[in-house]
């Protein structure tokens, strides 16, 4: 292991906080077979930097070329196993949607949906969202950005793993155009108080529904199963809907 950041660094370990761990990247034999036809067409190849979910931040995404055409560009973020997004890319074909997640099993099961269904609008970036959202993606290239059930880190110690914060807030605030929507849903009350804290105070974002007020259900939001999840624990979900101004 390394003993200095710099050590870390030479090494291709990352240094900075991030919300997601390194979890086990096994495939079904289906997602290895769907990921093995299918993700040379699906999955966008972007140089890498510091580590296999880091993006080289000299590199921007040519959003018409990735998608063959130009239509508003939904960005998900955190997608899981890419049932929202599948589910909306397929219910609005006149939009093209980008999950980014950094799962690799999430990432096969979101081709495998995709495929399954013949979409042609639904892409895939295996990164880190951060770095996506501060140079991968044009300035002002996402029409919606969706955070649905980012993972609550709980634990007081460690919040600052959490996605949603107020420097993430700057980033989509570069991302999306002016006009344009940021939704989030959490079943984590907590972390939904965090979340229209944050971003109710960067003056880049409006809340729609009134400040400090919470959106209703977002229509377009198929239930994935961590949403059922947080119903069968007796949560409540909680959605929330701001306009970049
Ligand atoms: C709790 S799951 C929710 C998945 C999905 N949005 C849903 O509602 O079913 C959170 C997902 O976010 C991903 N994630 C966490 N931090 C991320 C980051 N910085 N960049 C990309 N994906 C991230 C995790 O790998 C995980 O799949």
């Amino acid at each position: 292991m390394p003993e200095t950041l710099d050590e870390a660094r030479e090494q291709g370990f990352r240094t900075d906080i991030v919300s997601f761990v390194r979890r086990s990247g096994r495939l079904n034999p289906r997602q290895q077979r769907a990921w093995d036809e299918h993700a040379a067409q699906l999955v966008v190849d972007v140089p890498r930097a510091e580590a296999r979910t880091s993006v080289d931040p000299a590199y921007v995404l040519d959003v018409a070329a990735t998608f063959d055409r130009e239509a508003p560009l939904v960005v998900e973020v955190g997608s899981g196993l890419g049932e929202a997004v599948v589910h909306a890319a397929e219910a609005t074909p006149e939009r093209d949607f980008l999950a980014v997640e950094v799962y690799t099993p999430g990432l096969a099961q979101t081709v495998l949906r995709a495929t399954q269904r013949g979409l042609t609008n639904v892409r895939l970036l295996q990164a880190n969202a951060a770095e996506v959202l501060t140079t991968t993606l044009p300035e002002g290239s996402v029409d919606e950005l969706w955070v649905f059930f980012p993972d609550p880190w709980h634990k007081a110690r460690h919040h600052k793993r959490r996605l949603v914060t107020p420097s993430l807030a700057e980033l989509a605030a570069r991302a999306i155009r002016p006009g344009g929507t940021w939704r989030l849903a959490t079943d984590w009350a907590e972390y939904a108080d965090q979340m229209l804290e944050v971003i109710g105070a960067n003056p880049s974002f409006v809340n729609v529904h009134g400040v400090g007020a919470v959106a209703p259900r977002f229509e377009g939001r198929v239930r994935t199963s961590f949403e059922g999840k947080g119903h069968a624990a007796g949560r409540s979900i909680t959605d929330l809907e701001f306009r970049r101004v």
